[in-house]
């Protein structure tokens, strides 16, 4: 009797097997054919739903080792649904090797990763085109890392989606919000509360613990953007001050591995007053998140970078390193040290604003879902790469360092004398 029971169970975990086969291949049939979109959308109620679901594919082709960020949008339709989007019938699909005898004409939007497409062969690029579906360039990375120089690219996007704010969907990596909760900035046309509020007594006791004066935390010591050297200039006028930066990092005296970023930057909070939260490239409107972390731990950000500021964070609360130079830097770092109250009208945005990650945030495939949404115009970027890459010719050489040095020539002219007290900045070829 037992054997017979077992007997029955094992030819029934075998049909069970069967089952789930078919039913696997039942479910891949119905995605094909879209038939769960369809589904779902007779249940939704509002009338810009109606019947289009858009379909959105994410870029992603079968050998991709860095598809970000590409990576950070969940699959499906909830997202639109948990982040309240003003539209939520965009449905989110990842493309692999899996898809592909998949008609790519049916997708609303393609999007394309900038960090993938440099190395992806034409022929694995969608062959045929819907003259009503976009294909959208996004990119978080800064052009001057991440330049597009193929020519077929030019004419190829409709839309792009990266942290300039000239995109169509500019794509930052925290944005500013006021107290009702509005984004206000990053934006090309921000207007900030003029007199902000000072501090409370409570806060300025949580900032008098401070006694040193600025950290670094530097992992990348590739240096396009010169700010290792920066970094070495101003301790050497900081030391009429008798005081340095603290370089943690790879490229730093004060070690602090990568997977222990996290332990280093708390101890900002209680001991450093100013963060140098410096970019890596000296690109149009690139500020990464080093910002983010400056306050995120209760320091002031030292920016430096190619963007301008006032867009991005609120007056008053960082120091625009690039701008003043090293040596007044040192004064204006120097000065806050010595002067606390000074130092507190550096945190009197906490009264008006808080600054949010953007980076994994729903904001962008709200937007990105509203505009296919309503959009009605024929959008296409003709001249993609000197849009993407301001200096095209110099960019796309085989010569790379010669570009980037170039580069920071031309958008740090006032540095020149800087430069020409460095022995390593000399034309390459
Ligand atoms: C926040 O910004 C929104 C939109 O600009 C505005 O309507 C609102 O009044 C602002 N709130 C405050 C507290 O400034
Ligand atoms: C920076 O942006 C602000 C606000 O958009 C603008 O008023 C100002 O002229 C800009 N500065 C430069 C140097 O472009
Ligand atoms: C310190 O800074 C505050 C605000 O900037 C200023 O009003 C005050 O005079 C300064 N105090 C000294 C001793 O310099
Ligand atoms: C596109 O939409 C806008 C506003 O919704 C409308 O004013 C415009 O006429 C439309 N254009 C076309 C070509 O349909
Ligand atoms: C997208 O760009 C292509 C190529 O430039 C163009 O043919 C097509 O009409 C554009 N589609 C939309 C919806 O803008």
């Amino acid at each position: 009797m037992a054997v017979n029971t077992i007997g029955i169970l094992l030819r029934l975990a075998k049909l069970w097997r069967l089952f789930l086969s078919f039913l696997m291949l039942l479910v891949v049939y119905l995605h094909y054919t879209h038939y769960f979109y369809r589904a779902s959308d007779t249940t939704t109620k509002s009338p810009d739903d109606d019947d289009h679901l858009k379909i959105i594919l994410l870029w992603i082709p079968p050998k991709c080792v860095d598809c970000s960020p590409l990576n950070n949008f969940k699959r499906g339709r909830r997202i639109f649904e948990q982040h309240n989007c003003e539209y939520t019938n965009c449905h989110i699909m990842k493309s692999h090797s899996f898809y592909n005898d998949i008609d790519f004409k049916e997708f609303s939007a393609i999007l394309f990763s900038g960090r993938t497409i440099t190395h992806t062969p034409k022929e694995d690029l969608p062959t045929t085109r819907n003259p009503s579906q976009v294909y959208v360039f996004v990119q978080l990375e800064s052009n001057t890392r991440y330049p597009v120089c193929e020519k077929r690219y030019d004419d190829f996007f409709n839309w792009t989606m990266t942290y300039r704010l000239d995109s169509t969907i500019p794509w930052t990596y925290f944005v500013v919000k006021n107290k009702t909760g509005a984004v206000v900035a990053p934006s090309n046309s921000v207007s900030w509360v003029k007199d902000m509020e000072p501090i409370s007594i409570k806060f300025q006791y949580e900032l008098d613990s401070k006694y040193k004066l600025a950290a670094a935390y530097i992992s990348n010591c590739e240096d396009s953007s010169r700010r290792l050297f920066f970094i070495k200039t101003l301790n050497q006028e900081l030391q009429r001050y008798n005081t340095e930066v603290d370089v943690f990092g790879d490229c730093g005296k004060l070690k602090c591995p990568k997977n222990e970023k996290t332990t280093c930057l708390k101890k900002l909070k209680n001991k450093y007053l100013f963060y140098l939260a410096f970019e890596n490239s000296l690109a149009t409107d690139y500020v990464s998140e080093k910002v983010l972390n400056a306050y995120h731990y209760l320091t002031v950000p030292i920016v430096y970078g190619m963007a301008n500021y006032t867009r991005f964070l609120p007056p008053g609360s960082y120091i625009n390193g690039l701008e003043l130079g090293p040596k007044r830097l040192a004064a204006a770092m120097n000065s806050a040290f010595e002067n606390r109250t000074q130092y507190y009208s550096y945190f009197s945005w906490h009264n008006h604003y808080t600054i949010e990650d953007n980076y994994k945030n729903a904001n962008v495939a709200c937007d990105l879902c509203a505009k296919l949404n309503t959009n009605n115009r024929t959008e296409r970027t003709r001249h993609f790469r000197r849009w993407w890459n301001p200096s095209l010719n110099t960019k796309c050489q085989k010569v790379y360092t010669t570009t980037k040095e170039w580069f920071f020539v031309k958008y740090t002219g006032v540095y020149s004398q800087l430069l020409q007290g460095d022995s390593n900045v000399k034309q390459k070829n």
